[in-house]
């Protein structure tokens, strides 16, 4: 990389191999970014081909219409780089937690035969196009089969990451109305088995569900339903590895992911076939710069979007191989993800800053003899990276020769919107980078004038939007319009987050406006972690802020107003168990304090706001307008104690 003043620029080197080299696109994508997608649309495989680019009817709009497509034919039979040239290709390399057992491997072709057999056995068990299909599974190959399966007959996937706790996954199931989840017996998480199957006979209850599937992964000992329980291995034994590909239409829904928004109750996101499609594939192409014999590994769980994208549909469009790893970061040892890099040979890394931060703690000492030379390019994803962590990842891991790409997108989005381009640049600590070429993203102040840069506003993108962009919240359109599409009119995505460009136009995202934390990248909102504390007895009243935190971006706090007098301990521990009841070990809520009353306007609405800044340097602010300004010290004396 080439360096001048605080910005990077990519060498001869990265350039010459790069798919985009020249910032001329940029130019040309402006001038008609519905021509620039089509023509990337092209190169996809399409049963019948779309009539219209892009049709707007604020909120709601499509892409490519009436089009006919399968993504399963995109990653199969029909991939770009040819069947032929891809079916004996390792499309999955899956690397379990274990050390002492063997990595799966399986090539198109075998990965193929696997998502036929299986969407055969769903069809036989009844799920037909349209229908919702939960997939409550840790990172082996079958989370990948089974998303795959799915698509291949028209169902909609709607994946639950695995370390959700049971009533996450029943709230989840119950939006959804699947009747059909996929599971396994257990997985293994630093060396322990998860009894998995347990959660999600708990997580089924008061749902639709009728049929389970599960997965022999850690052979712990299970109960099965009869007629409602199906081990995995005997549904798919008798059935073909053929399995003709149902025709989608582009606007068809592909998946259904939930996701936090500032209410308590998750949100499902629908996205599309057709332009999920053309988003997922050129995405990954351009900006991991995915060649033929790339490796690619993608940190995320699938029970992400990230994993979703990045994990699984990018890479297997462009006929890479993914690899999926099971356990933990750090085990058995600090550098087994650095192991797992050297062993399978890994050319682009995706993982997220918390991530980095968490291994940065740790000095270099446990990489030092790791030279990473097949590395060549790094992603990081979910949260501000911040410039020490860059630096780290930068040259401990990327040895200086690898851009760092910094990129921006949401669960809604489908697919990374904001980056700069490895064979293009610039790239610059702490900043995310220029939008893709062919969208149109501006910074707003409240009144809906575009700011100058350098001048903090709120981040929207514009028309056309994006091919990937959601097409609505499952079953809520109110939801889906008061989110995003009021704050600036139907026209205009409201994207919740904060940021300011410089001068070269590079984008800085500053964080959310909303009542979203992120903690180690995952997306929380206040409003579910207030509902699920308020739900144990004896709380009359509780408030959950996110503050900053060195290694996980945002740690949480909750203030908590008993009914009957407790100690500090016992309302910690019932917090505990209750966060890990409703929602997982994800949302570990750092420090609990009791005190008498919570800040509130006069409208009794909680100022959270001001709860945070008693945490950061930031001023107070004129707290007189507020109903009870005496709670303030209150709740100072007991932060100090
Ligand atoms: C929110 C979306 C889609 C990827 C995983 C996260 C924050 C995401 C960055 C980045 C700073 C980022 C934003 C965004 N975010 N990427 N590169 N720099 N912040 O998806 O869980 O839907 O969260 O994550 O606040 O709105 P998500």
């Amino acid at each position: 990389m080439i360096k001048k003043g605080d910005i990077y620029y990519p060498t001869k080197e990265i350039k010459n191999k790069a798919w985009v080299k020249d910032k001329k696109i940029y130019k040309e994508a402006e001038k008609d970014p519905i021509k620039f997608w089509e023509n990337l649309a092209k190169e996809i495989f399409w049963f019948n081909k779309w009539k219209k680019g892009f049709v707007h009817k604020p909120p709601y709009f499509q892409w490519f219409t009436e089009g006919k497509i399968n993504i399963t034919s995109n990653i199969f039979e029909h991939n770009s780089l040819g069947w032929e040239k891809i079916k004996n290709k390792t499309a999955i390399i899956w690397e379990p937690e274990l050390i002492d057992e063997k990595p799966r491997i399986l090539t198109y072709n075998e990965l193929s035969g696997e998502v036929n057999k299986f969407a055969n056995a769903l069809k036989r068990l009844g799920v037909r196009k349209g229908d919702r299909v939960g997939i409550y599974l840790p990172m082996i190959p079958e989370v990948i089969i089974s998303i795959l399966a799915c698509a291949r007959i028209g169902a909609i996937h709607a994946v639950v990451f695995s370390a959700f706790s049971p009533n996450a996954l029943k709230i989840r199931l119950q939006d959804t109305e699947a009747k059909v989840l996929i599971t396994a017996d257990g997985y293994f998480r630093r060396g322990k088995i998860i009894d998995l199957k347990k959660n999600a006979d708990q997580g089924i209850q008061e749902t639709k569900v009728k049929k389970v599937i599960i997965v022999k992964r850690a052979e712990n000992k299970i109960k099965m339903e009869k007629e409602r329980d199906f081990w995995w291995q005997d549904l798919v034994e008798k059935e073909s590895v053929q399995c003709e590909p149902r025709v989608m239409d582009s606007e068809d829904t592909l998946f259904i992911l939930y996701t936090s928004g500032s209410t308590g109750k998750p949100k499902g996101t629908v996205h599309a076939c057709g332009g999920y499609t053309v988003q997922a594939k050129w995405t990954g192409k351009w900006i991991f710069d995915l060649h033929d014999n790339d490796i690619m590994w993608c940190t995320a769980d699938v029970g992400w979007v990230t994993g979703h994208t990045y994990g699984v549909y990018s890479p297997l469009l462009n006929g890479i191989p993914t690899l999926i790893y099971e356990g933990s970061p750090d085990w058995p040892n600090l550098d087994r993800w650095a192991q797992i890099i050297e062993k399978h040979k890994v050319n682009i890394f995706y993982t997220a800053p918390t991530a980095v931060r968490m291994f940065k703690k740790y000095g270099t000492e446990f990489i030092e003899k790791y030279k990473f030379d097949t590395l060549r390019i790094l992603g990081s994803v979910g949260e501000p990276i911040d410039e020490a962590a860059w630096n780290w990842y930068f040259k401990e891991v990327g040895k200086e020769k690898c851009p760092i790409l910094d990129t921006w997108w949401q669960t809604e989005t489908g697919g990374i919107l904001i980056t700069s381009l490895p064979g293009v640049g610039p790239f610059k600590p702490c900043f995310t980078g220029l939008p893709l070429p062919g969208l149109k993203f501006d910074i707003l102040d409240e009144k809906g004038k575009s700011l100058p840069s350098n001048k903090e506003g709120n981040l929207v993108l514009l028309p056309p939007f994006t091919p990937g962009l959601l097409r609505g919240i499952y079953k809520n359109p109110k939801k889906y319009l008061e989110t995003y599409w009021n704050e600036y009119g139907k026209k205009v995505y409201f994207t919740s987050d904060a940021a300011y460009k410089d001068k070269n136009g590079l984008i800085r995202i500053v964080g959310r406006v909303d009542d979203v934390i992120k903690v180690a990248g995952h997306r929380l909102s206040t409003g579910e972690l207030e509902d699920a504390i308020s739900r144990i007895p004896d709380i009359s009243e509780c408030a959950v802020i996110g503050i900053p935190d060195e290694i996980k971006g945002e740690a949480l706090l909750s203030f908590v107003v008993l009914k009957k007098e407790k100690s500090l301990e016992q309302v910690q521990e019932e917090i505990k168990k209750q966060i890990r009841k409703e929602i997982g070990p994800i949302a570990s809520i750092k420090n609990v304090y009791l005190v008498k009353d919570l800040p509130k306007t006069r409208s009794g609405k909680i100022m959270r706001r001001i709860l945070k800044r008693l945490f950061t340097k930031e001023e107070l602010g004129d707290i007189s307008t507020l109903a009870n300004p005496e709670s303030v010290n209150q709740i100072k004396k007991v932060i100090i104690q």
